[in-house]
């Protein structure tokens, strides 16, 4: 794409993400009436004919009134309790918004991650390093004093990614709910989850065979703004990269130099995002661009044309990014949900185990 045609790309993708969402997902917005929307500012900007949030069912069930009778209080609960434990703890909103991500990616959003019996998905290799398994098990024990047997573990998760992202500056989006948890939790399963070593053919199909498209790949790899990984996922870019003998030729040098000084244990960890490690932004494309991407799945999105120019439009806007995160979180937290009308899930009195009875 020459540089000339990016500005003309870049309004064609955000006037596409506008139409492709006049749903609720919007930064730090209001949803308030069914006809207007506006922003946190007192002034309306566009009015759009839609329904409320309660009255707003989807295909598969799940609607934003759920627990509006049931326990009301579930997302005022579940906000303070990640708040806490992100105050407490930074890194564990990277940890949950990941450990989302491995939810849904397996058998979908239905909480099989959190299972803990042997053979569990939480118990494959790619797992390992999965963490905030104590601040879903710490929400589920405030829910069930409050509203026993009413809100699953999988609408928990969910809704702890979408408040742990806007804890660290990230969009806000409306979460509609209503996923039952799942039984079966394998993890054979798991390992199909992208490790970084893949090829973007492969991560482009492995989001498709969970309905989600190229964009949401780009879109969602952007999660790792923030974030860590250990040194031993990395090393092998930086010493003999496929058997050459040499470092990975996509890293810039100074970058390659930095990480050779500062990964020499495997279990040491470095940013993903080499620049704002700490902030939710856009500078993890920017970064890409100046070959500083930490995994290389990360790098290789800037380098395939199927995906290359979705990272230069997101370097361009922050806020496009920022609107296109919360649509894909959005459409993340759908992905083949268990609902009211699917006979083997259920609502786990704790976030570990498949109900006894
Ligand atoms: C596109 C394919 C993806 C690949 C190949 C990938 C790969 C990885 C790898 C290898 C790590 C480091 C794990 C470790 O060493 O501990 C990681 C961390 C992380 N990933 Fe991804 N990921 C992908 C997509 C996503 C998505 C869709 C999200 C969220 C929506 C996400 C959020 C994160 C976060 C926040 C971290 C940091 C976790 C922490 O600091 O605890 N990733 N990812």
């Amino acid at each position: 794409m020459s540089n000339s045609s990016i500005p003309l790309f870049l309004l064609l993708l955000v006037l596409c993400i506008i139409s492709a969402s006049a749903d609720p997902y919007y930064e730090n917005s209001d949803y308030k009436s069914s006809s207007s929307y506006t922003t946190s500012r007192s002034d309306t900007v566009f009015s759009l004919q839609v329904p409320t949030l309660d009255e707003t069912t989807f295909d598969n069930l799940l609607s934003f009134g759920y627990y509006r009778k049931t326990c009301p209080q579930f997302e005022s609960i579940l906000h303070n309790k990640v708040k806490e434990w992100i105050k407490e703890d930074y890194t564990l909103a990277a940890s949950l918004m990941r450990l989302h991500f491995h939810d849904c990616s397996v058998r979908g959003c239905d909480g099989s991650i959190l299972l803990k019996n042997d053979g569990s998905e939480r118990t494959a290799k790619v797992s390992k390093t999965l963490r905030g398994f104590e601040v879903v098990d710490d929400i589920k024990a405030e829910l069930e004093k409050q509203c026993p047997k009413t809100v699953s573990c999988a609408d928990i998760l969910t809704a702890a990614a979408r408040d742990a992202t806007f804890e660290v500056g990230g969009p806000y989006w409306d979460v509609p709910y209503g996923r039952r948890d799942g039984k079966v939790s394998l993890a054979e399963e798991a390992a199909l989850v992208p490790t970084g070593h893949e090829n973007i053919t492969s991560m482009i199909e492995f989001f498709q065979s969970r309905g989600m498209t190229v964009l949401d790949l780009v879109a969602l790899s952007g999660a790792h703004t923030i974030g860590r990984t250990s040194c031993g996922s990395i090393q092998y870019r930086l010493y003999n990269y496929k058997g050459t003998g040499k470092p990975d030729p996509s890293l810039d040098p100074k970058y390659l130099d930095f990480l050779q000084r500062k990964c020499r244990w495997a279990s040491e960890y470095v940013d993903l995002d080499a620049t704002t490690p700490k902030t939710f932004d856009n500078v993890y494309y920017i970064n890409l661009k100046k070959k500083k991407g930490l995994l290389s799945t990360d790098q290789l999105l800037y380098s395939d044309p199927r995906t290359a120019p979705l990272v230069s439009a997101f370097t361009s806007t922050h806020s496009v990014f920022q609107h296109q995160f919360a649509v894909s979180m959005g459409k993340l937290g759908l992905v083949d949900v268990l609902t009211d009308q699917d006979e083997e899930g259920e609502i786990r009195t704790n976030c570990n185990f498949v109900n006894a009875y």
